[in-house]
């Protein structure tokens, strides 16, 4: 099918199957279905020409990065020193782990060649000998699945020595993490694959001048990475005829909650939710929406008012919310919003690696309050008490988890005072799930 451009006012958004298209073949996974369906074209022609050129040609197709923060690809990879004084590491984030995000594992287990081949063309672009894929330590069926897809393309000659009669040689390393999220905060990653206990880094310096083992580093999320092999053979503009003039390309969006068909949905960048329902055969039995995550949790939460909001850097961000990993977590009105709230500040507290006090500690009272409330047990002051935190953890936090860790509570108040209200109201004496019926 040929790709589409972005949809426009109310109009369905078109299926672009790119990133997805070889996901329904059997054995998709395996390096001869990859090849028959185009599979090491992109990187043959990577090898023909120069590095340079590659990062070029990246930064002319307007990539961003598909991790969450949307930093333009080619500019991160320029940012690498042409000379190679000390080894240069490309380093995958595949450590997935923002609550709703399930696009990079699906992508790994249905074509892990397209990441191979990415990160053979990205690692030649940035004068990189050894690559890792740092995998989330509990998809253990994706590390398998990698593993086999590197001694795959290791034998047929895409992988290893003078790849492809280049004279270029690069080894891939599948690494498993351990199963904290923080890890995903590149800098902790790195840490992490140093076999240190994984905490942030002080930025600057970013990566491409002190990151793994101190050396010139570039971290990329595996969406970012799996695009290049089709940009490659496709072209700039190709890539640019999908999606937003500062958001191109296509995009998977992870759908998951109350819609009738939950999964992964690649879609132009700037698709709006109404559109996305469409796709994902609307809302679960009819029950109307109540609110919605544009890219995890981490993102604040829109509500029904905001369905014709485009989904891509800018759109998300005008509305008052981010892209983020475009995670599109779907709530209908059977449930309380302090719960969800609850629940998602439970996640930050457990995962807060500790390293500075605003989150460390904001996290745990803003929890405790909330898990108050919920029990009914409010009082007038807390809704205050917990904006009052909040202001405190966001901008003054070390990392970005931080920052995220506030969001469903700052926007859940925002859109959702009222329940919160009721849960403080010590006549009413209600709590969480009474006010919300079941959370199915
Ligand atoms: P960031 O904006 O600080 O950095 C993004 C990337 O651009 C990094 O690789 C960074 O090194 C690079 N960069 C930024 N400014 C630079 C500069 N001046 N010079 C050189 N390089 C520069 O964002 P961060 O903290 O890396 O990521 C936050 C995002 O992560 C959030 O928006 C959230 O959506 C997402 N996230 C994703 C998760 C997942 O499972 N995929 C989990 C949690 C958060
Ligand atoms: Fe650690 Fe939280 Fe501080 Fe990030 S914001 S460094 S996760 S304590």
């Amino acid at each position: 099918t040929e790709p589409t451009t972005a949809p426009g006012p109310n109009k369905p958004a078109p299926v672009t199957p790119v990133l997805t298209k070889r996901w329904l073949s059997p054995t998709s996974w395996s390096i001869k279905t990859y090849e028959q369906l185009e599979g090491y074209t992109a990187l043959r022609k990577a090898l023909g020409g120069t590095p340079e050129q590659l990062v070029e040609l990246v930064k002319a197709s307007g990539l961003r990065g598909r991790g969450g923060a949307g930093f333009p690809a080619g500019v991160k990879w320029s940012f690498m020193p042409p000379n190679e004084d000390k080894p240069h590491y490309l380093v995958i984030n595949a450590d997935e782990g923002e609550p709703g995000t399930c696009k990079d594992i699906p992508l790994m287990m249905a074509d892990p060649h397209s990441l191979i081949e990415g990160c053979v063309i990205a690692s030649y672009a940035m004068r990189s000998h050894h690559c890792f894929i740092y995998v989330r330590g509990e998809a253990l069926h994706c590390i398998r699945r990698l593993n086999a897809a590197v001694r795959e393309a290791k034998a047929a000659g895409y992988l290893g020595t003078n790849i492809l009669g280049s004279g270029f040689d690069l080894e891939i390393t599948v690494h498993a993490g351990a199963g904290a999220y923080i890890c995903g905060e590149e800098t902790a990653l790195l840490d992490s694959l140093e076999g240190r206990r994984g905490q942030p880094r002080l930025k600057p310096p970013f990566p491409a001048a002190a990151g793994l083992y101190a050396a010139p580093t570039t971290v990329n999320n595996v969406e970012t990475i799996a695009s290049v092999p089709f940009i490659v053979n496709g072209g700039s503009d190709w890539f640019r005829t999908m999606g937003t003039e500062k958001s191109p390309g296509p995009k998977i969006y992870s759908i998951s909650g109350h819609v009738t068909n939950p999964g992964q949905f690649e879609a132009p960048l700037g698709t709006t939710l109404r559109e996305l329902l469409e796709l994902a055969g609307g809302m679960k039995d009819g029950i109307p929406l109540k609110f919605w995550t544009p890219g995890g949790s981490s993102t604040p939460m829109f509500t029904a008012e905001h369905l014709d909001v485009p989904l891509d850097f800018e759109g998300a961000a005008g509305a008052g919310s981010m892209l983020g990993t475009t995670a599109v977590m779907v709530f209908n009105d059977t449930v309380s919003v302090p719960w969800a709230v609850m629940k998602w500040t439970q996640f930050y507290e457990h995962e807060s690696c500790g390293k500075c006090t605003p989150c460390r500690e904001g996290t745990y009272w803003l929890t405790g309050i909330l898990e108050r409330m919920v029990a009914g047990q409010g009082t007038p002051a807390d809704i205050e008490t917990l904006l009052d935190i909040c202001d405190n953890i966001l901008g003054r936090s070390f990392c970005a988890l931080g920052d995220g860790a506030v969001s469903p509570i700052t926007s859940g108040i925002k859109y959702f005072r009222d329940e919160f209200l009721a849960l403080c109201d010590q006549n009413a004496k209600t709590s969480a799930p009474a006010l919300a019926g079941a959370h199915s």
